[in-house]
């Protein structure tokens, strides 16, 4: 059976699993995103509940983007079980630090699986990330400008209210593009 199914796709069976990886890992950070938006909300940082909320509807639909690849491709695209959520985080500032560590680790798992692709000649896939890869610019720049307003701002008195109040309002802007 399994020989079977592997006639009607190109996928081979390694790539279809870390697809099924990252389908997962996107579901995870999808779900992390949320219960930072919670505990954010919880702790008076409406701004930043808000921005987290957006996050995590944009990791569904990277999640949702991987497995329609999937599907469309012949594949058994996953629905992925997610646990070990936490509901709570250190300091206003640890919940952006694991933001950005979290899409760090994203870059580099797409990174591995461009390697994998180019090692199985896999070239229809690559061209499939590489919108993924792109994207990773702009989400890792957007959490590390956002750490950066804690060094710049400063914690102290209304510090952490302006932060939360700037946070939304981190673009990210592709100057150089013509
Ligand atoms: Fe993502
Ligand atoms: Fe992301």
């Amino acid at each position: 059976m399994k020989d079977l199914l592997r006639l009607r796709t190109s996928l081979t069976e390694e790539i279809e699993q870390i697809l099924n990886e990252q389908i997962k890992m996107e579901a995870e950070a999808s779900a992390m995103y949320l219960a930072m938006s919670s505990w954010c909300d919880r702790n008076g940082f409406d701004f930043s509940a808000g921005y987290f909320k957006k996050q995590s509807d944009e990791e569904r639909e990277h999640m949702l983007r991987l497995f329609k690849y999937v599907s469309d491709m012949g594949g058994r695209a996953v629905s992925p079980s997610v646990t070990n959520i936490p509901l709570e985080f250190d300091s206003f500032k640890g919940v952006f630090e694991q933001a950005l560590q979290q899409e760090i680790a994203v870059t580099q798992s797409f990174n591995r699986i461009a390697d994998r692709c180019q090692k199985q000649k896999d070239y229809v896939t690559f061209s499939f990330i590489q919108w993924f890869l792109n994207e990773q610019i702009e989400e890792e720049y957007v959490a590390r400008r956002a750490l950066e307003l804690f060094e710049l701002i400063g914690e102290d008195g209304t510090g952490r209210y302006e932060i939360d109040k700037r946070v939304p309002k981190i673009t990210y802007e592709n100057t150089y593009e013509g």
